[in-house]
């Protein structure tokens, strides 16, 4: 029976192409393009930058900050999530580093993922200390947690707001997040302005356009760790399978959504078909 030490073979090798293809991934990116129509905001570039989860500790830096520069945005998007927050005294320098090193390149604000909330809950237990890492950015960086703030690009004003939407919504199964829930911790948008919403979690797709943010930039999933074909990212961080806002574009009502697959990993180091990534948004009338 030399069938069973073959399919051994084969098995084994088949997983060692997947771990050198996820490794190979994990410590790479590349720059996705988008054109987007948001009225008002016409010929204005955004750099998004999401879920970087201290990307391989720093070794992305480099190449990040020059794509970044060969892109030359009018203002750059963080979607939360560059930290771990995980473990007492994780390393956020590398997150410090591609930080400030954005900061030299155009206006950066900062919008909260689930894990810069991890960081900030834990401060004050030994060896999480959220405030050490504010204090070591930029002090140009506009850091937005359920706040807005007025920016001009080439003369175009907007607004951009920044959504945290607390711990239940990112833990709990079976949660809806209503509109109403966005009024309360954002206020209604202001209506004469383009609205740019940093959402983290692209789950509540319908509240955001229902809130009537013009463009919502969102991360979270990862691209849903590893990508099929046709069906797309495999599992969110609830561990529900085939998530429906898994990546990319979604519109409705003339409203859209851009989920970013991020640009680092963590508890399951893994990326199969979802390349890290830098987002340039050309945005249009
Ligand atoms: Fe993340």
């Amino acid at each position: 029976m030399k069938i069973i030490p073959g399919l051994a073979t084969a098995a084994v090798t088949g997983l060692a192409v997947l771990f050198a293809e996820s490794q190979r991934e994990m410590h790479t990116f590349r720059v996705n393009r988008y054109s987007v129509r948001v009225p008002g905001l016409s010929g204005c570039r955004l750099l998004f930058v999401t879920d970087y989860h201290e990307a391989v500790n720093g070794k992305l830096n480099p190449g990040l900050l020059e794509a970044s520069r060969k892109i030359r945005p009018d203002l750059i998007l963080i979607g939360g999530d560059l930290v771990n927050g995980q473990k007492p005294y994780e390393n956020v320098m590398p997150a410090v580093e591609l930080v400030n090193g954005l900061a030299d390149i155009a206006p950066v604000i900062y919008g909260y993922g689930n894990h810069e909330r991890r960081l900030m809950f834990m401060s004050g237990k030994e060896g999480y200390d959220w405030d050490g890492y504010r204090a070591k950015l930029d002090p140009r960086v506009k850091f937005l947690m359920n706040d807005h703030t007025s920016v001009t690009i080439k003369g175009k004003k907007a607004k951009v707001y920044g959504l945290d939407v607390g711990y239940d919504f990112y833990r709990k199964h079976g949660l809806t997040l209503p509109v109403e829930e966005i009024n309360k911790l954002l206020g209604e948008r202001e209506a004469s302005l383009p609205a740019i919403l940093l959402a983290h979690d692209p789950s509540w797709f319908e509240a955001y356009t229902g809130w009537k943010a013009d463009l919502t930039l969102s991360g979270h999933y990862h691209g849903g760790i590893i990508r099929l074909p046709v069906l797309g990212g495999i599992v969110n961080p609830k561990f529900q399978p085939f998530p429906k806002y898994d990546y990319g574009l979604y519109e409705k009502d003339g409203r859209t959504m851009l989920v970013g697959s991020g640009l680092g990993q963590h508890t399951i180091p893994v990326r199969w078909f979802n390349t890290p990534e830098l987002v340039a948004i050309d945005l249009v009338d």
